[in-house]
């Protein structure tokens, strides 16, 4: 149960304004976001009007490789973006209905961290290496709650037994280089939930751990996610990592979501040639030796995206009037599936080969 009550150093409780998710348990609405980073080489169009909407106790997959915008979005949404170069040129972020981007610095700052959290792919640049790890997660209950030392340091090592590390009680006053790489996320997902924030958003949290780690990180962040009820933003480029944790998946291509689809939908059979093209290049344990199927070409080049589809130049579906225009819009090509291709509906009829 998440609450923003602070204890005061009197030891009384004060309960501050809390925002509220629509009736539906409608928690976040990013709608038509646009960003561009404005560098030497030009206007690099990095987002290009990104929609989505996260409920309370939904994981939400966002996809795509490298370069398609993900980390992107997730700072815009933060407020943390790399400002210069980078500008919100456009959209909303509505959290509780209230559109953060309009916030003032101070009111932003009471949303980052207490309501929207994020726990970053690089744990050991993300803490502090002189101050130990125990500190670090009690100083957020010391500034956030007001929370006197000796509290602050209670929670922090209940925060640091909930993420499942061993001997918190002795280790919460050991330093982050001392922790595998597994633990120290396990500490930045601490640190991530500590304020028991309504969004969480993961990019890549696990891309730098071996596989079997990978595997009890995305089982940690699914348990805590169904206990406290978070909206869960999950970033990755790797698909295999979501299929048990994801309810819905958002495919990513040039700054932009080209399909949206509950997660059995999407691999059983996608609707956008750039997912297709992802989910065949997943080897299959069934088949050993198989060949990678990767996807040719490279993204474009996003201070000169090609007129009409973006992912024309290597897609093998690809007509006359894909290559000039405006790109396809994302639009309803199911039930509750949306796919920005010209297309769409021939390739869901063909399902995936696999
Ligand atoms: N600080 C920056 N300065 C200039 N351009 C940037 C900066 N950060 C991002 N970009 C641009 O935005 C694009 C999207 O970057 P982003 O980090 O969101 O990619 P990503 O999908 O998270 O990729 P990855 O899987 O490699 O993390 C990049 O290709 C780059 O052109
Ligand atoms: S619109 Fe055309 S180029 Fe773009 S993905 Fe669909 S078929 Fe391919
Ligand atoms: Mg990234």
């Amino acid at each position: 149960m998440r609450s923003n009550t602070k204890i005061n150093k009197d030891g009384t409780e004060t309960i501050g304004n809390l925002w509220q998710p629509g009736p539906d348990g409608l928690l976040l609405e990013v709608d038509d976001l646009q960003v561009e980073f404005r560098i030497r080489e030009g206007v690099a169009k990095a987002i290009n009007g990104v929609s989505f909407d996260l409920y309370e106790g939904q994981t939400l997959a966002v996809l795509g490789e490298s370069g398609s915008g993900k980390s992107v979005t997730a700072q815009a949404i933060m407020g943390i973006l790399d400002s210069p170069p980078g500008y919100i040129t456009g959209g909303q972020v509505r959290y509780c209905g209230t559109d953060v981007l309009k916030l003032p610095e101070a009111q932003r700052r009471k949303v980052r961290g207490p309501e929207i959290s994020m726990v970053f792919q690089d744990a050991l640049s993300a803490l502090n290496p002189v101050f130990p790890v125990g500190w670090q997660i009690a100083e957020m209950f010391r500034k956030h709650r007001g929370m006197n030392k000796s509290d602050a340091m209670k929670r922090a090592v209940e925060l640091m037994e909930r993420v499942q590390i061993p001997g918190a009680n002795q280790r919460v006053k050991a330093y982050p280089h001392q922790f595998s790489g597994g633990m120290r996320q396990r500490i930045m997902i601490a640190m991530a939930i500590a304020l028991d924030p309504a969004v969480l958003i993961a990019d890549e949290p696990t891309t730098a751990l071996d596989v079997t780690v990978q595997a009890q990180i995305m089982r940690l962040l699914a348990d805590l996610q169904d206990e406290r009820r978070m909206g869960l933003i999950l970033i990755t480029h790797d698909l295999g990592v979501v299929a048990d944790v994801a309810d819905r998946i958002a495919v990513m291509y040039a700054g932009k979501i080209v399909e949206q689809a509950d997660v059995f939908d999407l691999y059983a059979a996608p609707a956008h040639p750039y997912t297709k093209g992802l989910l065949e290049s997943i080897p299959r344990l069934d088949q050993k030796g198989q060949q990678l199927a990767a996807i040719g070409g490279l993204p474009p080049n996003l201070t000169a995206i090609p007129p009409g589809c973006p992912f024309h130049p290597r897609c093998r579906y690809a007509q006359d009037v894909c290559r000039a225009g405006s790109p396809p819009e994302l639009r309803d090509v199911g039930l509750q599936r949306r796919a920005a291709c010209h297309f769409a509906e021939d390739v869901l009829a063909e399902g995936v080969s696999r």
